[in-house]
């Protein structure tokens, strides 16, 4: 008999380990990070300082700030032999594999390779953070023909990443939409990217391998992969001209999941839903509503039907398509931010160590099963 006690399935509500990075109260729909509401780090943050924050426990001075940001700039460093890894590549994969395939790469190159202490993991961060966007950029450029466009030290990091994508100046617009929207993804408890991190951390593995296995579990889509999920249902609605609510009614119908749905542990509205619907509907009026209305329409309709609210992935696909960018590249941006939350969550990892390995609950066949001998098998 066994002396565990059978988890939830999905370990839903189980607590895994402690944190003292983000508090989340699914019940009142509350996030922070540190204890700061993401509502006022999304008025009032920006990327960089809310990547100090989580990594440092501490919002920074302006002195401190400058000096992280600067460390990130600098940080805008790909090799030679990794951009000519990404001239490599088949155009045609997916750019978050290619993400999950060279942050893994990174590692080669590393110059703290060989070191997890908590110095060496910075540095890393750091590194990771900038590198990251500059994959999915350079990539994107690659597969579309066009020329990479090299950092440019002086923008922000959202700036940065629109800049190396585009190839040209982005707009304060589009600058201040995304770097909110990092904002908003930057961290989120012991979601299954970052659990998959710490696991990965905990056995004293590195840090490139702990996020390269934390892009694996995102890519999913019931996971980070939802936003792009989400865009591939709009897109649909609008090629068969359907009424949006009919679709998806169709789609309850035939019990599909309704992408950009439902949540593990809010049970009211998501946070950060609140602030991704009113940028796709600030965005819309200035360039296209349709996305928005659509979008709408669908929460309403889901709400009602199923009491289900639209999570931090349903606004997010109307956003990034408003501001022009690609459906494979939702789910990269999602990594560009949430980087910065699996670094500390890796460094909190790595400071205090102690290796994740649950129980599972045995269902096969009953112990001692009979050894048959292969002459004997049917
Ligand atoms: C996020 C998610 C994986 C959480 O899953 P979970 O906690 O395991 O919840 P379940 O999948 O067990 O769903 C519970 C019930 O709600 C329903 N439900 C949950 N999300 C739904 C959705 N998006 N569309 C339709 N029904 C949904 C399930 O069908 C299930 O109903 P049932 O009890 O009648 O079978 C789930 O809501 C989902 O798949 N959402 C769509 C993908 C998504 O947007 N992921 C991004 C999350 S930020």
């Amino acid at each position: 008999m066994s002396s565990t006690v059978a988890a939830p399935k999905g370990l839903q509500d189980v607590v895994a380990n402690e944190s003292s990075i983000c508090f989340i109260d699914g019940a009142k729909g509350i996030l922070s990070y540190r204890g700061i509401d993401i509502h006022e780090l999304a008025q009032k943050s920006t990327f960089e300082e809310t990547t100090y924050l989580l990594w440092n426990g501490a919002l920074p001075t302006s002195g401190d700030l400058a000096t992280f940001t600067s460390h990130l700039a600098a940080a805008r460093v790909l090799s030679d032999d990794v951009v000519s890894f990404l001239h490599r590549l088949p155009k045609t994969a997916s750019p978050m594999e290619v993400l999950r395939t060279t942050v893994s790469l990174l590692s080669l190159y590393d110059e703290d390779e060989r070191s997890d202490s908590h110095e060496a993991n910075m540095r890393k961060s750091f590194r990771l953070t900038s590198q990251i966007p500059m994959i999915v950029a350079v990539f994107d450029r690659i597969r579309k023909g066009k020329e990479v466009v090299q950092a440019d030290p002086s923008l922000s990091h959202a700036a940065n990443f629109l800049w190396m994508l585009n190839g040209g100046c982005p707009s304060d617009t589009a600058t201040k939409a995304l770097d909110v929207a990092l904002v908003l993804h930057a961290d989120h408890e012991l979601n299954a990217s970052t659990f998959a991190a710490r696991v990965i951390a905990a056995t004293l593995s590195d840090m490139h391998s702990a996020i390269t296995g934390a892009i694996g579990a995102l890519k999913g889509p019931l996971h980070g992969g939802a936003n792009e999920a989400v865009m591939h249902m709009l897109y649909n609605i609008e090629k068969t001209g359907e009424d949006p609510v009919d679709f998806v009614r169709n789609m309850l119908a035939t019990k599909q999941k309704i992408s950009g749905f439902g949540h593990r542990v809010y049970t009211t509205e998501d946070p950060r839903a609140t602030h991704l619907r009113r940028m796709s509907e600030d965005l819309g009026k200035d360039a296209n509503p349709k996305w928005y209305e659509m979008s709408r329409k669908i929460e309403l309709f889901v709400k009602q039907e199923k009491k289900l609210n639209a999570n931090v992935d349903f606004y997010s696909a109307s956003t990034y398509t408003t501001l022009g960018i690609d459906i494979d590249l939702f789910t990269p941006i999602f990594a560009l931010s949430r980087i910065s939350g699996w670094c500390a969550h890796v460094i909190e990892q790595h400071d205090d160590n102690r290796l994740i390995r649950p129980r599972a609950e045995y269902t096969g066949p009953a112990y001692p099963a009979p050894y048959i001998p292969i002459t004997d098998r049917k």
